[in-house]
């Protein structure tokens, strides 16, 4: 008989019956193989969850990892470390790595150093195109039998129209998702930060929202006519939201948007300099508002936090020279909270709901995702009331480049447990106690 956990007196979250209940949970073998009030068992380790929400393992859709080959800013085991830490228990990485995953060879290397980690569920996600350079497609049928789940070039976006039409037509013979970073590089004219008045008065080149919009609009357009399976990852705008809506109608298209885009806008750049550039750029209260509404009508299904891990030296500098990305792993389940729990804009139950059930369907991870009998007992524990401070030089990941530090946040994660393991425990990484 295998190693027992029993969770006792927590809260459980059930997002995919959109349900909260108190009752304990039963974890062998990696497996939960009870659920229901008051279960003893005198040989299982306990854990105490009084007051404390237990649901299933978060899971990111959108990480960079950035090993192989720019481990100077993140590489797996730090990167996993920073997952399990902020409560994820599956990350999707993302493939602009050096070299990119555009070949079996990356997809396959990915796997075996994840899984020789052993922290977090890593799944890797494929090229669209060779070198992530837009010209030449990859071999999806290779790739996806390597073990991607999904296609993107994210770091940039697509801008052949017809590569892409190709390219959503040849993914139907392997059932693979896309997540879609939308930016046309020729509106976007190379700028640094969104284009209003901020931009103006900062004098740095802007973004306007049209380099977003007109890309989610052709993208939609050509999921309609060929059938691909799409997903707007870390969308922006307000028109972006418009335009969703509208295709919804029409086909299952879904989207994410990241912590940065509901808790910060392009005024924030001016105090907080390089941390705050990013892509797609911190926008206006304005496409705020019209995120947190998509949100709240579930429009917006996915919540992602797009962590992206650069060095102190990448950030250094000039704004116009510095990397865009934020890294917010660890922090990310908290700013959710305090953008969308606390300021009324979702339950808590719909917010588990976008971090771990609707991730899972869209992966189609039909294991995960949920809290029942007979699944992977990959779990979350929350504890929803306790104020703790972001402290980045605490942080696992490299990437030290967080706009939030020192921010007042609830809503940490103190437990992950992943495949029946207990590997983060009262906010420090353990090596797979209790198993
Ligand atoms: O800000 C960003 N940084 N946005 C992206 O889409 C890519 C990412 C990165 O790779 O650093």
């Amino acid at each position: 008989m295998g190693k027992k956990i029993l969770i006792r007196r927590g809260t459980l979250v059930l997002p995919h019956k959109r349900l909260l209940v108190d009752e304990d949970i039963l974890i062998e073998d990696g497996v939960i193989i009870r659920m229901g009030k008051g279960i003893q068992d005198p040989q299982a380790h306990v854990i105490d969850a009084s007051s404390l929400l237990v649901g299933p393992g978060f899971i990111n859709l959108h990480v960079h990892f950035r090993e192989p080959g720019e481990e100077k800013k993140e590489d797996l085991l730090t990167g996993s470390r920073a997952a399990v830490k902020g409560g994820f228990t599956s990350v999707v990485c993302m493939p602009n790595t050096k070299p990119p995953i555009d070949t079996p060879m990356v997809v396959r290397f990915i796997g075996y150093r994840s899984q020789e980690v052993g922290l977090t569920n890593v799944f890797p996600c494929g090229a669209v195109t060779v070198g992530c350079e837009g010209k030449n497609m990859t071999d999806f049928g290779l790739l996806k039998k390597a073990g991607i789940v999904a296609l993107s070039d994210d770091g940039k976006g697509i801008q052949s129209a017809r590569l892409l039409y190709l390219a959503f037509q040849y993914s139907r013979y392997f059932d693979l998702p896309f997540l879609l970073h939308e930016e046309d590089e020729e509106i976007a004219g190379g700028g640094h930060m969104h284009q209003g008045e901020a931009a103006f008065l900062l004098g740095y080149r802007g973004i306007p929202e049209a380099a977003e919009d007109t890309m989610i609009a052709r993208d939609l357009v050509l999921a309609l006519y060929t059938g691909a399976k799409i997903h707007i990852t870390h969308l922006s705008t307000a028109f972006g939201v418009e335009l969703l809506r509208y295709f919804q109608k029409f086909i299952p298209v879904s989207a994410d948007v990241t912590p940065h885009h509901l808790l910060l806008t392009d005024q924030d750049v001016a105090q907080m300099g390089n941390f705050a550039k990013v892509k797609p750029p911190l926008r206006s209260k304005k496409d705020v508002e019209a995120l947190k509404e998509g949100i709240r009508e579930d429009v917006i299904e996915i919540l992602a936090s797009d962590h992206a891990p650069h060095t102190a030296e990448d950030k250094e500098g000039g704004f116009v020279d510095a990397a865009f990305g934020i890294s917010n792993l660890e922090v990310a389940v908290p700013l959710y909270v305090k953008a969308l729990v606390e300021e009324g804009v979702i339950d808590w139950v719909n917010l588990w709901r976008k971090l771990s059930y609707n991730p899972a369907q869209f992966l189609n991870l039909k294991e995960r995702g949920m809290l029942e009998e007979g699944k992977i007992a990959d779990i979350t524990i929350v504890d929803p009331d306790t104020e703790w401070e972001v402290a980045v030089n605490q942080f696992e990941s490299k990437g030290k480049n967080c706009p939030f530090d020192g921010w007042s946040l609830r809503g940490w994660p103190v437990y992950t447990i992943v495949g029946g393991r207990v590997v983060m425990r009262e906010r420090s990484i353990v090596d797979g106690e209790f198993c």
